[in-house]
């Protein structure tokens, strides 16, 4: 690793499709209530994308805009990652198909299939690649299309409320200065051993014969499955343990940081959250009211809200924190 090198936010992006979905929407398609999903949630509304697009078409809407704001021409950009568990097909990768969509040539494309966490492993892998010196460029993508893979009856309805469509992306540059612009700190995790508690099981070879048979369909297993109440409880835990792991290794306290930006599964997480690290409501920026949960776009999509919010300039320092299946969690501080 070069410890000349830092890993600067060059450009941000961000795309939402134009339908959105509200709480009184659902309650035309399911057993719900307005009342029942905000209280529990906080969320209000989502965006769920048309039949005719894909999740490489919001990557894309999301890269371009990155790019541009980056003022770099496309064809600097030498490595493209995704993070991303709603992908255009089982494989190859929304990476792929982005690549083509971008006229990007050949160049590496790599996906991040580790859901709601996605995004911060994407940005610690971004962090060591342009460290070590081997790419300079890279365009870090967050993508989702969850709508298409949701139970819309009332027998899905624990888990089809909460989620949005989306995608995010930041153009991640080599800075050759020793301070300034760069990822501080960064902490992972994964417990394999809860991967049952929040997953889609099919099509999956751990299914017998077939990845996918009639009566895998008939049962739904190619929908969510979630046990809520466990997933909120690990959440809690894990990010606020994440955030206090990073801090250290940062050499840092919660005071010193300007903005946090969660990921967004429920507004009630993130208040725990926030209140197990005594940190200020101005600290916190939360869009899962008005995005729902976006999974792997969850944060740079909040870091563009944020940004247009005029919540974030040059300087600050961020902590972006992630809880999701696998069970999978991690922190990241920038100076943005
Ligand atoms: N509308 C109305 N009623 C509902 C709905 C709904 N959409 N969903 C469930 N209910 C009912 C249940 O059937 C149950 O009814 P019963 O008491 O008659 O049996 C009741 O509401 C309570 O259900 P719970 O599931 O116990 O509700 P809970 O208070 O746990 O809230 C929630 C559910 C909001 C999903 C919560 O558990 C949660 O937020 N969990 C964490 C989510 C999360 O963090 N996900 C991680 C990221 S996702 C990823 O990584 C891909």
């Amino acid at each position: 690793m070069s410890d000349a090198l830092n890993t600067k936010i060059l450009g941000v992006g961000g795309y939402l499709p134009e339908n959105k979905v509200t709480n009184f929407d659902l309650e035309e398609m399911m057993d719900t209530s307005d009342e029942w999903i905000k209280q529990r949630t906080g969320i209000e509304s989502r965006h769920w994308a048309t039949d005719e697009q894909s999740t490489s078409d919001l990557a894309l809407e999301a890269s371009i805009e990155a790019i541009q704001n980056s003022g770099l021409k496309k064809e600097d950009i030498d490595f493209i990652l995704v993070a991303s568990c709603s992908g255009d097909a089982d494989f190859p990768g929304v990476s792929c198909f982005l690549q083509a969509k971008l006229g990007l040539g050949t160049i590496a494309a790599l996906e991040i299939k580790q859901q709601c966490s996605g995004f911060v492993y994407g940005m610690t892998l971004a962090d060591s690649l342009i460290k070590s010196g081997l790419y300079k460029n890279i365009l870090l993508v967050g993508a989702e299309l969850q709508s298409k893979g949701l139970d819309k009856t009332s027998r899905g309805r624990n888990t089809s409320v909460l989620f949005g469509d989306g995608a995010g992306a930041f153009v991640l540059s080599a800075n050759p200065e020793l301070d300034g612009p760069r990822v501080i700190a960064s902490d992972l995790h994964a417990d394999g051993r809860h991967a049952e508690e929040l997953w889609i099981p099919a099509p999956g070879c751990a299914l017998g014969s077939s990845r996918m048979t009639q009566e895998i369909f008939d049962q739904g297993m190619h929908f969510p499955y979630m046990n809520g109440k466990v997933v909120f409880v690990h959440a809690v835990k894990r990010m606020s343990e994440t955030v206090r792991t990073v801090l250290d290794k940062a050499k840092m306290t919660s005071k010193e940081i300007d903005l946090f930006l969660f990921h967004q599964a429920n507004l009630r997480i993130n208040q725990k959250v926030g209140e197990m690290l005594e940190l200020d409501d101005a600290q916190v920026h939360n869009t899962v009211q008005k995005f729902g949960n976006t999974t792997a776009a969850t944060i740079p999509l909040g870091f563009k809200d944020a940004m247009e919010a005029g919540k974030i300039k040059r300087g600050d320092k961020l902590i972006f924190a992630a809880f999701g299946s696998g069970f999978t969690w991690g922190s990241v501080i920038i100076e943005y």
